[in-house]
């Protein structure tokens, strides 16, 4: 590349990423969702295109501009978010290289959302019944021709971190967890700083200084391009 020009060590390569929560629907007006501002995930959305890569940024409902450079599809629903990122990954002409779910997808939907406002009445409070979300980043760790090479997770935890993040990495079959300690207190929820640590299949837990989020996506960037190219520095 020329002289001050930026590296593109991902040139070439596909990425697709969630960022931000679901949102599943009880009635028309109200919802169930986790607490995500999405700020990481579109941060890595960015870090990746900014290397390079044709990147793809699979979002549930956040407030966040588009990052520059990235194929941005909007999504609500956990099943919508599956869906997309099917899609986005497993296309004609073969798999996308890499998959990174940051997005804080809600375990949970309503078994049956109600077609009308629910109203208040004399009965109390209505009982939700709940039925279990797909999990897509187990969905795409599936082993086989249509799996990325390379599929990353993020684990937030708020107590045990790492061994929960372990937990993670082998049941869900992806490559690495970036585990990230959201405890009342760390300030990681909606703000610009995370301390993670990222474990890898049979290496030790890497512990990374507390940084700005977008420093974390820079960082997990330029190792996801040093794991494709070796020889890059
Ligand atoms: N994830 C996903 N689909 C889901 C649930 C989680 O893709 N239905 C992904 C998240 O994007 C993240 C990783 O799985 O990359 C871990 O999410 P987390 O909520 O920490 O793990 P869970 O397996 O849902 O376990 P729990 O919430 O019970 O700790
Ligand atoms: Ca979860």
């Amino acid at each position: 590349f020329a002289e001050g020009a930026a590296p593109k060590p991902l040139a070439g390569r596909r990425a697709v990423v969630t960022s931000g929560p679901t949102h599943e629907p009880i009635d028309p007006v109200r919802y169930i969702a986790n607490r995500s501002s999405g700020k990481q995930g579109h941060a890595v959305a960015a870090a990746l295109a900014a290397l390079g890569a044709d990147v793809t940024l699979i979002s549930g409902p956040v407030t966040l501009a588009d990052p520059p450079g990235v194929r941005v599809v909007r999504v609500e629903t956990a099943a919508e978010m599956l869906a997309a990122s099917l899609a986005a990954v497993q296309t004609p002409a073969g798999p996308a290289d890499i998959a990174v779910c940051a997005a804080a997808v809600a375990d949970w939907r309503v078994a049956t959302a109600a077609g009308d406002k629910v109203k208040k009445g004399p009965d109390g409070p209505p009982t939700l019944a709940l039925a279990e979300n797909p999990d897509i980043l187990a969905t795409l760790s599936q082993p086989g021709p249509r799996r990325p090479r390379l599929v990353v997770g993020f684990a937030a935890e708020t107590r045990d971190v790492l061994t929960y993040a372990a937990a993670k990495l082998a049941k869900k079959g992806c490559d690495w967890i970036v585990a990230n300690d959201v405890a009342t207190g760390t300030g990681t929820f909606g703000g610009d700083d995370n301390q993670v640590h990222l474990l890898r299949r049979d290496a030790a837990p890497e512990a990374w200084p507390r940084l700005s989020k977008t420093a974390v996506a820079q960082r997990l960037a330029q190792a996801i391009a040093d794991t494709f190219d070796p020889s890059a520095t």
